[in-house]
Protein backbone atom coordinates (compact mmCIF):
# COMPACT_ATOMS: atom_id res chain seq x y z
CA UNK A 1 0.00 0.00 0.00
CA UNK A 2 2.01 3.01 1.24
CA UNK A 3 2.45 5.57 -2.26
CA UNK A 4 -0.25 4.25 -3.57
CA UNK A 5 -2.70 5.33 -1.05
CA UNK A 6 -2.93 9.26 -2.65
CA UNK A 7 -5.38 10.13 -4.84
CA UNK A 8 -2.21 12.29 -7.23
CA UNK A 9 -4.97 13.95 -10.09
CA UNK A 10 -7.61 12.41 -8.29
CA UNK A 11 -10.52 14.66 -7.58
CA UNK A 12 -11.21 13.32 -4.56
CA UNK A 13 -7.79 14.71 -3.51
CA UNK A 14 -8.99 16.86 -0.94
CA UNK A 15 -10.82 14.10 0.58
CA UNK A 16 -8.25 11.67 0.77
CA UNK A 17 -7.69 12.02 4.40
CA UNK A 18 -11.34 11.39 5.18
CA UNK A 19 -11.23 8.43 2.61
CA UNK A 20 -8.41 7.30 4.35
CA UNK A 21 -10.27 7.15 7.86
CA UNK A 22 -12.67 5.26 6.28
CA UNK A 23 -10.77 2.74 4.62
CA UNK A 24 -8.88 2.44 8.34
CA UNK A 25 -12.07 1.14 9.64
CA UNK A 26 -11.53 -2.20 7.97
CA UNK A 27 -8.93 -4.41 7.73
CA UNK A 28 -7.13 -4.77 4.28
CA UNK A 29 -7.30 -8.87 5.00
CA UNK A 30 -11.17 -9.11 5.83
CA UNK A 31 -12.43 -9.30 2.41
CA UNK A 32 -15.51 -9.65 3.52
CA UNK A 33 -15.35 -6.31 4.11
CA UNK A 34 -16.37 -4.94 0.66
CA UNK A 35 -20.19 -4.32 1.36
CA UNK A 36 -19.53 -2.39 4.72
CA UNK A 37 -16.67 -0.52 3.14
CA UNK A 38 -18.61 0.43 -0.35
CA UNK A 39 -21.84 1.56 2.26
CA UNK A 40 -19.10 3.38 4.45
CA UNK A 41 -17.90 5.15 1.53
CA UNK A 42 -21.44 6.21 -0.30
CA UNK A 43 -22.41 7.27 3.17
CA UNK A 44 -19.59 9.57 2.81
CA UNK A 45 -20.16 10.81 -0.71
CA UNK A 46 -23.61 10.13 -1.33
CA UNK A 47 -22.55 7.62 -4.48
CA UNK A 48 -19.37 5.63 -5.02
CA UNK A 49 -17.29 7.64 -7.51
CA UNK A 50 -15.26 5.75 -9.70
CA UNK A 51 -11.70 5.94 -8.49
CA UNK A 52 -12.83 5.07 -4.81
CA UNK A 53 -14.51 1.68 -6.10
CA UNK A 54 -10.62 1.58 -7.99
CA UNK A 55 -8.79 1.63 -3.92
CA UNK A 56 -11.58 -0.53 -2.67
CA UNK A 57 -10.38 -3.01 -5.23
CA UNK A 58 -6.95 -2.39 -4.51
CA UNK A 59 -7.37 -1.98 -0.54
CA UNK A 60 -9.06 -5.78 0.07
CA UNK A 61 -6.82 -7.60 -3.14
CA UNK A 62 -10.40 -8.08 -4.95
CA UNK A 63 -10.63 -7.52 -8.08
CA UNK A 64 -12.39 -4.61 -9.50
CA UNK A 65 -14.76 -6.43 -11.43
CA UNK A 66 -16.41 -8.40 -9.00
CA UNK A 67 -16.71 -5.66 -7.11
CA UNK A 68 -18.70 -3.81 -10.17
CA UNK A 69 -20.24 -6.55 -10.42
CA UNK A 70 -21.53 -6.33 -6.29
CA UNK A 71 -22.86 -3.15 -6.86
CA UNK A 72 -25.10 -3.77 -9.56
CA UNK A 73 -26.61 -6.51 -7.80
CA UNK A 74 -27.09 -4.32 -5.13
CA UNK A 75 -30.34 -2.34 -4.00
CA UNK A 76 -28.38 0.12 -2.24
CA UNK A 77 -24.99 0.68 -3.47
CA UNK A 78 -24.96 3.76 -6.28
CA UNK A 79 -22.32 4.86 -8.96
CA UNK A 80 -23.81 7.91 -9.65
CA UNK A 81 -25.01 10.81 -6.95
CA UNK A 82 -28.93 11.05 -6.32
CA UNK A 83 -30.98 13.61 -8.19
CA UNK A 84 -33.41 15.88 -6.11
CA UNK A 85 -35.94 13.58 -7.24
CA UNK A 86 -34.95 9.67 -6.36
CA UNK A 87 -37.46 7.53 -7.68
CA UNK A 88 -37.07 4.05 -6.72
CA UNK A 89 -39.37 1.38 -8.63
CA UNK A 90 -39.90 -1.87 -7.27
CA UNK A 91 -39.27 -4.67 -9.60
CA UNK A 92 -40.20 -7.25 -6.93
CA UNK A 93 -41.95 -10.40 -8.05
CA UNK A 94 -45.59 -9.12 -6.58
CA UNK A 95 -44.75 -5.49 -8.54
CA UNK A 96 -43.21 -7.46 -11.28
CA UNK A 97 -46.40 -9.54 -12.22
CA UNK A 98 -48.79 -6.16 -11.74
CA UNK A 99 -46.88 -4.07 -14.22
CA UNK A 100 -43.68 -3.06 -12.63
CA UNK A 101 -41.93 -3.55 -15.50
CA UNK A 102 -44.18 -1.11 -17.59
CA UNK A 103 -43.66 1.49 -15.00
CA UNK A 104 -40.06 1.37 -15.35
CA UNK A 105 -39.93 1.85 -19.33
CA UNK A 106 -41.95 5.18 -19.17
CA UNK A 107 -39.58 6.32 -16.34
CA UNK A 108 -36.36 5.88 -18.24
CA UNK A 109 -38.46 6.87 -21.69
CA UNK A 110 -39.42 10.09 -20.31
CA UNK A 111 -36.30 10.98 -17.80
CA UNK A 112 -34.39 9.94 -20.87
CA UNK A 113 -32.08 7.68 -18.36
CA UNK A 114 -31.28 3.81 -17.32
CA UNK A 115 -31.92 2.36 -14.13
CA UNK A 116 -29.29 3.52 -11.74
CA UNK A 117 -28.53 6.77 -13.45
CA UNK A 118 -28.99 10.54 -12.65
CA UNK A 119 -30.31 12.98 -15.17
CA UNK A 120 -27.39 15.62 -16.00
CA UNK A 121 -28.67 18.33 -14.26
CA UNK A 122 -29.08 16.32 -10.97
CA UNK A 123 -32.54 16.35 -11.05
CA UNK A 124 -33.89 13.18 -11.23
CA UNK A 125 -32.18 9.68 -10.76
CA UNK A 126 -33.77 6.33 -11.14
CA UNK A 127 -33.06 2.75 -9.34
CA UNK A 128 -34.88 -0.49 -9.06
CA UNK A 129 -35.60 -2.35 -5.49
CA UNK A 130 -36.54 -5.64 -5.08
CA UNK A 131 -39.49 -4.80 -2.56
CA UNK A 132 -40.85 -1.24 -1.09
CA UNK A 133 -42.61 -3.08 1.94
CA UNK A 134 -45.62 -2.38 0.20
CA UNK A 135 -46.51 -5.38 -1.81
CA UNK A 136 -50.39 -4.94 -1.20
CA UNK A 137 -50.12 -1.55 -3.23
CA UNK A 138 -48.16 -3.36 -6.03
CA UNK A 139 -46.86 -2.06 -8.49
CA UNK A 140 -45.39 0.57 -5.96
CA UNK A 141 -42.83 3.37 -6.55
CA UNK A 142 -41.23 5.20 -3.75
CA UNK A 143 -40.01 9.32 -5.09
CA UNK A 144 -37.98 10.45 -2.12
CA UNK A 145 -39.62 9.22 0.81
CA UNK A 146 -43.28 8.79 -0.50
CA UNK A 147 -44.67 5.49 -1.94
CA UNK A 148 -46.83 5.52 -4.47
CA UNK A 149 -49.36 2.02 -5.10
CA UNK A 150 -51.54 0.87 -7.67
CA UNK A 151 -50.24 2.42 -10.00
CA UNK A 152 -50.46 2.21 -14.13
CA UNK A 153 -48.19 4.03 -16.63
CA UNK A 154 -50.28 7.14 -16.82
CA UNK A 155 -50.33 7.96 -13.61
CA UNK A 156 -46.07 8.18 -13.53
CA UNK A 157 -46.82 10.71 -16.14
CA UNK A 158 -48.71 12.65 -13.60
CA UNK A 159 -46.34 11.99 -10.49
CA UNK A 160 -43.11 13.42 -12.64
CA UNK A 161 -45.70 16.79 -13.14
CA UNK A 162 -46.39 17.38 -10.01
CA UNK A 163 -42.71 17.00 -9.07
CA UNK A 164 -41.64 19.06 -11.74
CA UNK A 165 -43.85 22.02 -10.79
CA UNK A 166 -42.22 21.60 -7.61
CA UNK A 167 -39.13 21.62 -8.07
CA UNK A 168 -38.05 18.82 -5.79
S1 LIG B 1 -42.82 -6.57 -4.25
FE1 LIG B 1 -43.13 -4.48 -4.72
S2 LIG B 1 -43.51 -3.58 -2.79
FE2 LIG B 1 -43.07 -5.63 -2.31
Amino acid sequence: MGDDFCFAKDPLQQKSEEIQEIFNAFSPQDKNAIIPLLQSIQSHFGYLPQQSIALASWYLSIPITKVYSIITFSDHLRLEPKGKIHIEVCIGAGCYVKGGAELLQVLEAELGIKNGETTKDLLYSLNTVSCLGACGLAPAIKINHHIYGKLEPKDILRLLKEYAMRGG
